[in-house]
């Protein structure tokens, strides 16, 4: 190896609970094109100012330095992250960074087949689509907008893609979609989806709601248990949380991800940026590091990786999140990166 190739600062970044952090989710816009029920008010949050919202410049800027502190997969989400212009100019140049590895996409995928060709030229290879019923009369009540042909259109055209893996995130509500949870299952048995199964949390603005519909993971594999035998699986790549199942001879597994009944906390691996520069150490706490500040004031890579790495000191052991009790000043995914 040549002398200028060995990175003397090389290091991962470990937390003082020896997690090592290698998953950066980075927010690229607090605004969605939905108002699900359980992540969102209908009027919207007060959004962000553009003046705050980093630019694709300065987000490639901290992926380098995240890459030199040993980050190696990127997650782009929002809000809604295909609702910011030229989303694909930011996925290639993420790709081009040495030490990525893995890039995915969170989305609500109305806008996913209009922009396939382009995300997939760009270097995207996996994506996770929220969807949470699959009737459209239901999609209107839980999102607030009209859209399921469009999602259903998104997903098939990244199956077309050979996107892989595919997961679907359905975050399950008693009494608004629990009655889909079978459909939702026997999807993965023709088609290589993997559908996971989440707890709805509790947000500033969704208490009641969360409190009232809230389904635990438990009885949601016992219900799917009965359609056929479901042994639990490896699952597909990813650096989720959740544990997966399958059905005999299925092209795709089951997943469930219980952020209230079953702690994960202690396998996190990952940190969020936010639309607006800040480096939130846990979904669920208000920990986080500015980073926009000293990236704006001229801060150089070997800085921000130094920001980095001193922000592992603040990333909290767990979260304590409760049944009906919102984590802390946190009103909705949105406005953090879900
Ligand atoms: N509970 C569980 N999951 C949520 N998401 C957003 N808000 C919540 C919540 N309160 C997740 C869902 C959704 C994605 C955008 O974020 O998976 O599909
Ligand atoms: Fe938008 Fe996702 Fe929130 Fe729904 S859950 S409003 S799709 S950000």
């Amino acid at each position: 190896m040549a002398l200028e190739t060995i990175d003397l600062t090389a290091g991962r970044l470990i937390d003082q609970f020896s997690r090592p952090i290698t998953y950066l989710r980075i927010s690229v816009t607090d605004k969605c094109n939905l108002r699900c029920i359980y992540c969102m008010p209908e009027a919207g949050l007060p959004w962000l100012p553009k003046s705050e919202i980093l630019s694709y410049e300065e987000i490639v800027a901290i992926v380098a330095a995240a890459a030199d502190a040993g980050v190696r997969s990127i997650r782009i989400t929002g809000g809604e992250p295909l609702i910011r212009r030229d989303i694909e100019k930011l996925i290639s140049a993420i790709a081009a960074i040495p030490g990525i590895e893995d890039i995915a996409l969170s989305t609500n995928a109305l806008l996913l087949a209009d922009q396939i060709d382009e995300l997939v030229e760009a270097g995207l290879r996996r994506v996770n689509i929220s969807l949470d019923t699959l009737r459209e009369d239901r999609f209107f009540t839980i999102a607030r907008r009209a859209g399921l042909a469009d999602v259903k259109r998104g997903i098939q055209s990244a199956i077309d893609a050979g996107l892989h893996p595919i997961k679907l995130n359905c975050v399950v509500m008693r009494g608004h979609n629990d009655d889909e949870l079978e459909d939702f299952a026997r999807l993965t048995i023709d088609q290589p989806l993997f559908v996971r199964f989440i707890e709805v949390m509790p947000v500033h603005e969704n208490a009641a709601l969360q409190t009232e519909t809230y389904v635990s993971t438990d009885e949601i594999l016992a219900r799917i248990a009965a359609i056929d035998d479901l042994q639990p699986v490896a699952g597909p790549s990813g650096n989720g949380p959740a544990r997966y199942f399958a059905f005999p001879n299925a092209k795709g597994a089951v997943g469930v991800i219980s952020p209230l009944s079953h702690d994960y906390c202690e396998r996190c691996n990952r940190v969020r940026l936010t639309a607006d520069g800040r480096l939130r150490m846990c979904l669920f706490g208000d920990q986080h590091v500015d980073l926009r500040t000293p990236l704006r004031g001229g801060a150089s890579r070997s800085e921000l990786e130094g920001l980095l790495r001193s922000a592992m000191a603040i990333k909290p052991e767990r979260h304590h999140l409760r049944l009906g009790e919102p984590a802390a000043r946190m009103r909705a995914f949105s406005e953090i990166g879900g």
